[in-house]
Formats: structure tokens, sequence, C-alpha cells
């Protein structure tokens, strides 16, 4: 393997045999260049800074030469610099070149030549073939992007909303983090009360020091936007208010700790059960055909009185009586009652007055029925099988 020679003769001639000996040698072992590994050992023994051959004839040509020759040796030297880091160069680019698999373009392979590319060429050659590499064939069809759909869940809401709408109520929205007060105090939950456990909910962290009525908690119904509402505007009201709610319930079949409701609110002076009974029935059989029945049963919630329990003659079988329904005929679907006059006190509205009621629906158990879907974690799992039956 060559070695730098220790020159005694300094004269030109001298000069270049010594130089066209080593620029001899890097030829050979370039040319042996196997891998990525060869190509930096390559590098390294005859460019390190640090011993490398260049260095090398640096010490010990330069350096030695008599000073009468220092000027000649000095040209030679460099000249022998460039030469070597180009030689050096073309020898990563032949392995590049060697590497380069062939392609195939319009049918016509695209790749290494037989022939070996002349050096001069290399260059060029290895842009034509990144080029070619990297074509684009615009006549190919694209990539297609299905175009996306309303979730189900949505579709309902918007639907159940439009209902009310007509019926000239407008859409009020609120906050989801809301207080302890606007979430249960104001409608007449009294702390401790036990109707706050069929509503447990998850409380923000790190709120001890403060009093239980500012508590930030997840709400768990959107009758607090209510609540908001009567402080915003006295009466008459017709609001409802659509969102997502949240309960500490363990996800199964028919309950998901987070879902949506739509919840309505109308307070005016004469309202009456009447009104509670006509508006909801006609709702429902916007949403589920005109042959659906509804019926009421007292039931309990701290801000009506009285509370109704309201369900729907079931759509799947007209009350005949089949799985959907538990053989009742019946489905119960939504929550209601005259407001309680307790709610009015904490908006000071007037309960000698006005009156009042208010209803809660669940929009993915309508859903659910709507679409004889028979898993509420459905609407969650965002599997495109399952919404894709919705376009
Ligand atoms: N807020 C009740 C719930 O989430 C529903 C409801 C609203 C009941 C209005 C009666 C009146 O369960």
């Amino acid at each position: 393997m060559y070695s730098v020679p220790k020159l005694e003769d300094y004269s030109p001639e001298a000069l270049d045999t010594a130089s066209r000996e080593l620029l001899e040698a890097l030829e050979q072992e370039s040319a042996a260049v196997q891998d990525e590994a060869e190509c930096k050992a390559l590098r390294d023994r005859w460019m390190a800074r640090k011993n490398g051959i260049l260095t090398q004839i640096n010490d010990v040509w330069l350096k030695a030469a008599p000073s009468a020759s220092k000027r000649q040796a000095g040209q030679q030297v460099n000249q022998l610099k460039k030469q070597v880091e180009g030689m050096v160069e073309v020898a990563r680019k032949r392995l590049l070149f060697r590497e380069m698999p062939a392609t195939e373009i319009d049918g016509e392979m695209v790749g290494k030549p037989l022939v070996e590319i002349p050096v001069e060429a290399l260059d060029s050659w290895l842009a034509t073939q990144k080029l070619a590499a990297e074509r684009i064939d615009v006549t190919l069809p694209g990539v297609h992007r299905e175009l996306g759909v309303r979730h189900p869940v949505l579709r309902t809401m918007d639907e159940i909303v439009a209902v009310f709408v007509a019926m000239g109520y407008s859409v009020a929205e609120g906050p989801e983090i809301d207080s302890d007060y606007y979430n249960f105090e104001a409608l007449n939950f009294p702390p401790d009360h036990p109707a706050r456990d069929t509503q447990d909910t998850l409380f923000i962290a790190g709120q001890e020091r403060r009093p239980q009525r500012d508590r930030l908690l997840l709400r768990t119904h959107t009758s607090p936007v209510q609540i908001r509402t009567m402080e915003r505007l006295r009466p008459p009201v017709r609001v409802i208010c659509p969102g997502k709610v949240h309960r500490n319930d363990a996800p199964d079949a028919t309950h998901s700790p987070v879902f949506h409701q739509l919840e309505g609110l109308c307070v005016d002076t004469n309202i009456t059960l009447a009104d509670l009974k006509g508006t909801l029935d006609h709702a429902m059989k916007a949403m589920f055909g005109s042959s659906v029945k509804t019926s009421f049963r007292p039931s309990f919630f701290p801000f009506t009185e009285p509370s109704l329990e309201v369900s729907i003659s079931c759509p799947f079988c007209g009350e005949k009586g089949c799985s959907k329904c538990k053989g009742s005929g019946w489905i119960e679907l939504l929550g209601s009652g005259m407001v309680d006059p307790a709610v009015f006190g904490f908006v000071d509205y007037d309960p000698a007055k006005y009156s009042g009621f208010a209803f809660g629906m669940g929009i993915e158990r309508m859903t659910m029925l709507r679409h004889n879907i028979d898993d509420i974690q459905q609407f969650f799992l965002g599997d495109v099988r399952f919404l894709e039956q919705f376009s």
C-alpha cells in the first residue's frame, strides 16, 4: 500500500514523478472501493487532517524542502490537494452510481448503462437519474378522499332543533364546564340533596378552598343554560339548549360518560301542563312519525313540580310489545315538568305572575331508536364502517 516517500530530489521532474505515483496509487485504491464504509476509509486515509496522506505530504515534502525549491514544491502540493479531493469525491459518486437501481420509465429500463460512464459525465448522469426517479405521471388517478358527513348524533340534534325552532324557540348554548351553582344549586338541588347522586360528575381539581357554589364541574345536563338564559332575559322565554354533557356512568350498551342532550324551557303568563303535553306530543310525532303516541307519568326532578316522565308508543311494534320496548309497547324518552317556583326565585321571576315548563332528552337515545342501533358506544368509537351507513 502506498506510503509517502521522503524526497531527496526537488527538481521539477522528480516532483512530477512523485506526484504521478501518488495519484496512481489513489486511483487504484479508489477503484477498489466497494461500499460506503470503504469509501469513508479512503477519505480518511487520504484527507484526514491528522495524518492523512495530504497532511503527510505537506509535512514530509513541503516542510523539508530546501528554501530554493519551497515555491515549486508548494505549488505542487496545492495542486495535489485539489486532485486528491476531486478523486475521492469521484469514488463516492461511483459508489452512488453503482447503488442506483435501474428504474422502468414508460416501459423502458433506465438504469445503469452497460458501459462505464466517464467520470466527467457522472454528475449530469446522476442528475438525470434523480429526475427520472422523481418523475410524476400526472395522468394517474389521484388519491380519492371521501367526503365527510355529519355524525348521526349531530344530525338528530339538528333535526330536533329544527322542530323547536319552527315552534318559535331560539337556541342557547352555555359552557361545558360550569359551576356547582348553575348545574345544581340554582336548579333547586340543595347541597347534600340525594338527587345529586343521580347526576354524579367530575369536579375540577384543587378547588377545596372555594365555596361550594363556585366550584367548577363538568355539567351533567344542559339545564344550567336555562338558568343563564333566565338571568339574561325576562319572559316570555322560549329556548332550547342543545349540547354535550358528562356523568360519572360506567360505559355500557346504554350508558356513556359523555353524551348529548337537548333541553327546552318555555316561560310566560298562563303556561299550563296542557302546553307541555301538546308541545312534546308534537315534537315526538315530528321525530318518530305521526302515528306515535305520547304518555305522561309522574316523576321527580328537583327543578320541576309536578315532574313528568314522557314515553312514546313503541315505533317498532306499534304498542304490541317487542324486544325494543321490552314487551311493554312503550319507551321512556324524556324528562319534563312545570318549572318549580323555587327555581324562579333564583332568577328573580315572579312565580305569581309567570309559569313555565321544561323538558330534557338524550340525543344518542333518540338516534338509537330512530336507526335501530343497539349500542351507544358505537357513536364514540369512530369506526367508519358504522358511520358510513349514515352517509
Ligand atoms: N335535566 C334533566 C336531566 O338531565 C332533564 C329534565 C329537564 C327534566 C327539564 C325535567 C325538565 O335528567
